[in-house]
């Protein structure tokens, strides 16, 4: 299928979410090793679920979400998207598929959306939630100038384990 790029990196193509990738939403969103870092809801997404998110998506100016394809490959490497959008701020989020992770793609991938809403949205802060055990993301964060402003403790219990979350923002 042809896919209006709508952003792109050395090794990405950004386009809009779709319905007709809702299955591989659901794929993404479901894989334990993914989904323990999202939510502590035990329950699977569904595709109504997914058939709503991407519907708000295409339909409000609240919400954005960029489905990413790898240039050399064409296979989806998974979403990121801005969501309670203001004219001042928003919320980033990011989910890249297990095969994709630790090559770098999410820093690529994060990088140009950040650009993105500075530059294009002309947000003046972007902020997000992370799981305290998500290690990786939070290192990949800082590494991006995210800093910490409030930390909730005890938000949930995934597999076992008592979690905090970790608000952060950077400003332009
Ligand atoms: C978090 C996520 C977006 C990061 O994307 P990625 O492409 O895997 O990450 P990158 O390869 O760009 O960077 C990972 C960095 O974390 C480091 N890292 C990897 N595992 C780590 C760990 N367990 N603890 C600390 N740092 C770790 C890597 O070394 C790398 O840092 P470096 O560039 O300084 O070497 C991706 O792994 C993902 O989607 N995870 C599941 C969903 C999720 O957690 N989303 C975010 C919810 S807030």
């Amino acid at each position: 299928m042809n896919r209006e790029i709508v952003l792109e990196t050395n090794r990405i193509n950004f386009t809009n979410v779709s319905y007709d990738l809702i299955d591989e939403y659901l794929k993404l969103f479901n894989n334990p090793n993914i989904k323990k870092f999202i939510t502590a809801d035990p329950n699977l997404y569904t595709y109504e679920n997914r058939f709503m998110c991407v519907k708000e998506a295409l339909e409000t100016d609240t919400l954005i979400i960029l489905s990413m394809f790898d240039k050399q490959s064409g296979r989806f490497i998974g979403n990121i998207d801005f969501d309670n959008i203001t004219s001042d701020n928003a919320e980033i989020g990011i989910i890249i598929n297990e095969k994709f992770q630790n090559n770098h793609y999410g820093l690529e991938a994060l990088k140009r959306f950040i650009e993105y809403g500075f530059d294009e949205l002309k947000l003046k802060e972007i902020y997000l939630g992370v799981y305290s055990n998500n290690d990786r993301a939070i290192h990949l964060y800082k590494k991006l100038g995210f800093i910490t402003y409030k930390v909730e403790e005890k938000v949930a219990i995934i597999n076992g384990e008592s979690v905090d979350t970790i608000y952060m923002k950077l400003h332009k």
